[in-house]
């Protein structure tokens, strides 16, 4: 029953969903499993005034490279123009649908979808249609047929110090602002060094994208869990930490000192260059991790770097596309070094964990999904907090679910729900 009297209407300007009383302390199971909320981050996230991951700038160094990938629900291409400049167009042919990049990446001319072999130059403006005048006489398209009404949906594109992103919004706001001054400028110092790509994965989660996204913010977790990092001396409570907020919350600038207090290492190893760390990081930064809303993580670890993009693909699914790169002016031997280190991907020591938590929540959260809600009361209970200067926290996952609920359009907690209940 929906009435006209405010009540219910707040419930369907919410739809439906009408957050714990307590506060930011408390996320709803319902939000990690119902198919209505999947749907409407695609509308409201991937594709609402958000800017979204596309690829890196040493990615596309020449005219007609290009890369793949997905904004949410939506496939693109991103590719470099004649012009120098980059163009992102949503990868599905104006005729008919299909995929017309079949690649994940390469160099091109130009596009052709497999269909009916319409084709697309480096901008997305449909050039070639097989047949366009009909043939001896017959058939065709006609004269009305303008091809320039027919183009490859295209995106607006911006790059900050060689990170490239991508909006579907019309007037998105600026890139700098949209990122913040403090991830701006953790972005220009880590890429202020020339970069090289050292690889790709891919990885399905059998999980909600939040889930991740979520725990790649939660510094809490990162010494429990991730046993290798405590045994090796990489990541302890005590080290000086700091979470630096941005965008309503949702963005996340994540950052860890080395650790200077001489503690002695609990484990000694066989082979040391397992566990090694050298940083490249300036200012003594032994790990940073850069969330960026919605579908964008940089982990920054020595000097083993990679980005994932974030694919939701169902309530519980979604896959992580993995570009690692470092620094290109490093000697070979610290490269060799990176391959041993292998921290992150789907099989690395820290992230393989991740990975196999996050699939457990899932099961267990949706066999109780209109029941139950996540507890998130550590360091201030329902405080949203943008910067907090210690691990013992978990101030900024709120924060996080302060802006998501926001730019889903939920209703705000309401602390007088509660009295009225009672
Ligand atoms: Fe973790």
């Amino acid at each position: 029953m929906h009435g006209a009297d405010g009540h219910h209407d707040t419930r369907d300007n919410s739809g439906g969903l009408v957050w714990p009383a307590e506060g930011f302390g408390r996320v709803p199971f319902e939000l990690f499993t119902d198919p209505a909320i999947h749907v409407r981050e695609d509308e409201r996230l991937f594709r609402g005034p958000h800017w979204s991951y596309l690829g890196l700038e040493v990615e596309l160094p020449n005219p007609g490279d290009y890369t793949t990938g997905y904004v949410g629900a939506t496939p693109y291409i991103l590719v470099r123009a004649e012009d120098g400049g980059l163009r992102a167009m949503v990868n599905r042919c104006a005729h008919r649908g299909a995929e017309v990049v079949r690649e994940p990446r390469g160099n091109a001319r130009g596009f052709t979808c497999i269909y009916h072999n319409w084709s697309y130059d480096r901008e997305g403006r449909l050039t070639g249609v097989p047949w366009e005048a009909g043939r001896d006489g017959v058939g065709g398209y006609g004269p009305g047929f303008d091809k320039a009404q027919h183009r490859l949906q295209p995106l607006k594109v911006a790059a900050h110090a060689g990170v490239v992103f991508g909006s579907f919004a019309d007037e998105p706001p600026p890139l700098a602002d949209y990122l913040g001054p403090a991830i701006a400028e953790r972005l220009a110092a880590v890429f202020a060094r020339p970069v090289m790509v050292t690889g790709y994965q891919r990885h399905t989660i059998r999980a909600n994208w939040k889930l991740l996204y979520e725990n790649s913010r939660d510094l809490y977790h990162a010494p429990q869990l991730h046993k290798f990092f405590g045994a090796f001396g990489i990541v302890q409570p005590q080290q000086d930490a700091r979470a630096e907020m941005w965008h309503e919350g949702t963005h996340c600038l994540a950052t860890i000192w080395q650790d200077k207090s001489g503690r002695k290492k609990r484990i000694k190893l066989e082979e040391p260059g397992v566990a090694t760390e050298r940083s490249s990081l300036p200012d003594d930064i032994a790990i940073s991790i850069i969330g960026i809303f919605p579908n964008c993580l940089f982990t920054l670890v020595g000097s083993a770097f990679s980005v994932r993009q974030f694919r939701p693909k169902a309530p519980d699914r979604f896959e992580v596309l993995y570009t690692y790169f470092t620094y290109a002016d490093d000697p070979a031997c610290l490269r060799e070094h990176l391959l041993q280190n292998n921290q992150f991907g789907p099989a690395g020591y820290v992230a393989m964990e991740d990975a196999e938590v996050v699939e457990k929540l899932q099961a267990r959260i949706a066999l109780g999904a209109d029941k139950g809600a996540s507890l998130l009361a550590m360091d201030g209970g329902d405080t949203t907090p943008d910067r907090i200067d210690h691990m013992v926290t978990e101030a900024n996952l709120r924060s996080m679910w302060r802006g998501y609920a926001r730019f889903m359009g939920f209703a705000p907690p309401d602390p007088r729900a509660d009295l009225a209940a009672g």
